[in-house]
């Protein structure tokens, strides 16, 4: 059966700083490829996908689009919302009706299991139909694939508020020397990891990290924060939302209090609850900061590699499609050799659905809360233009 020419883009889950960069790599590599049809983008999702509220894309001009790529957010809007088995007949409605052969879902593992679910129902139902994914997550947790789109740009944040926090904690002295700073990273601990990136000199932060791939000692946490705070007179923590405690979820919430419908839970933050417990033991004035969702949204912070590795991976989606190719992901893949090089590749919708990848063992350093050698060999590429060097008198 002939495949109908036109395209569906979705954006979905998290946002990231170069998630309207894929969107425009898939939109531009769309529209100017051989088969030319209509490029529809829903709205919100899965939501605008059901309600049938689809975005002519191929309207808007190049100086548009060019302002569009540049944005943080989702241009389109995202959704956590879950394909659900009552779901499908609209669904497919809406792609037989609005002659839709190519659909892009650009969003992590949640996504991955929509796209996969998509695609073996459009198979039942007879429909003719390719989904690649394009990846995407400040979370980097994507089996299958060397780093994630929106990774090195959180990153590079985490890595500069680092810094940042470290030389205003050891400027104010005792007046406030001690600083609990509190990233994303629902599942795995890279975003917290890339503050590592901040340690060029022994004093400099962070001097802990809590990742949930180590469980936390609290009595051991306490005392390394101790000892950084004595020896160099200020100590800087950076703790993932999610890490944990010997015995389960950090600080007083057993019980999350929202959990969505992919059943992610939600917790008041790790951070909060070992901040706490430093003002105690310490005595002093300890800060608790949360930047929230400026660390993936802040457009100063944009990793060169991040903006054309996105792009990438939104123009190798489309190009995978029409070629043939179906229930997959487009993947970066990191080139053999000296210097950093990224290509694309694909991987299994199924493989990526609902799966974590976790930083690997030789990555983490669980003895002092840190990161090995090898995970900053890794890492620091993905930021881009280098890090600032900071002076002191
Ligand atoms: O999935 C990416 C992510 O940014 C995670 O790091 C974080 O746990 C989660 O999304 C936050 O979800 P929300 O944007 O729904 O608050």
């Amino acid at each position: 059966m002939a495949i109908p020419k036109n395209t569906l883009v979705m954006q979905s889950g998290g946002n990231t700083a170069v998630f309207n960069r894929s969107l425009f790599g898939v939109v531009s590599e769309a529209l100017g490829s051989e088969v030319p049809g209509k490029v529809y983008g829903a709205v919100h999702g899965l939501e605008g996908l059901l309600a049938d509220e689809l975005l002519d894309l191929g309207t808007y001009s190049a100086a548009r689009w060019k302002a569009i790529a540049r944005t943080p957010g989702a241009a389109l809007g995202s959704t956590r919302r879950k394909l659900e088995s009552e779901d499908v007949p609209a669904v497919l409605r809406v792609l037989s009706s609005r002659g839709i052969g190519q659909v892009h879902v650009i969003g992590g593992n949640d996504s991955a299991a929509t796209g996969h679910a998509l695609h073996k129902k459009a198979v039942v139902a007879g429909l003719p139909l390719r989904v690649v994914n394009v990846p995407k997550t400040i979370d980097n947790d994507l089996v299958g694939t060397d780093h994630t789109p929106g990774y090195g740009s959180a990153a590079r944040f985490v890595a500069l508020a680092t810094m940042g926090a470290g030389r205003d904690a050891e400027a104010m002295g005792s007046a406030a020397p001690i600083t609990v700073l509190e990233v994303m990273g629902r599942d795995a601990g890279w975003l917290a990891a890339s503050s590592a990136l901040a340690r060029r000199e022994e004093r400099d932060a962070p001097h802990v990290i809590c990742v949930p791939e180590v469980p936390v000692d609290e009595q051991r946490f306490a005392g390394l924060m101790e000892g950084a705070y004595r020896q160099h007179g200020f100590a800087v923590a950076v703790v993932a939302e999610n890490a944990r405690g010997i015995d389960g979820p950090l600080g007083p919430d057993a019980v999350p209090w929202y959990t969505d419908e992919f059943g992610h839970p939600y917790y008041e933050g790790a951070g909060h609850h070992l901040a706490a417990l430093l003002g105690r033991r310490l005595n002093v004035r300890v800060r608790y900061e949360k930047p929230g969702t400026i660390q993936r949204s802040m457009a100063a912070c944009v990793s060169t590699a991040d903006a054309k590795e996105a792009e990438m991976a939104g123009r190798a989606a489309v190009r995978a499609a029409l070629k043939g190719e179906t229930d997959i992901m487009v993947t970066l893949v990191r080139s053999e050799g000296d210097g950093y090089g990224c290509g694309t590749g694909l991987a299994p919708l199924a493989e990526v659905a609902d799966a974590v990848r976790e930083m690997p063992p030789e990555y983490l350093d669980p003895d002092h809360y840190g990161v090995t050698e090898s995970f900053l060999d890794y890492v620091r590429p993905l930021l881009g233009t280098p890090l600032p060097r900071f002076g002191r008198v």
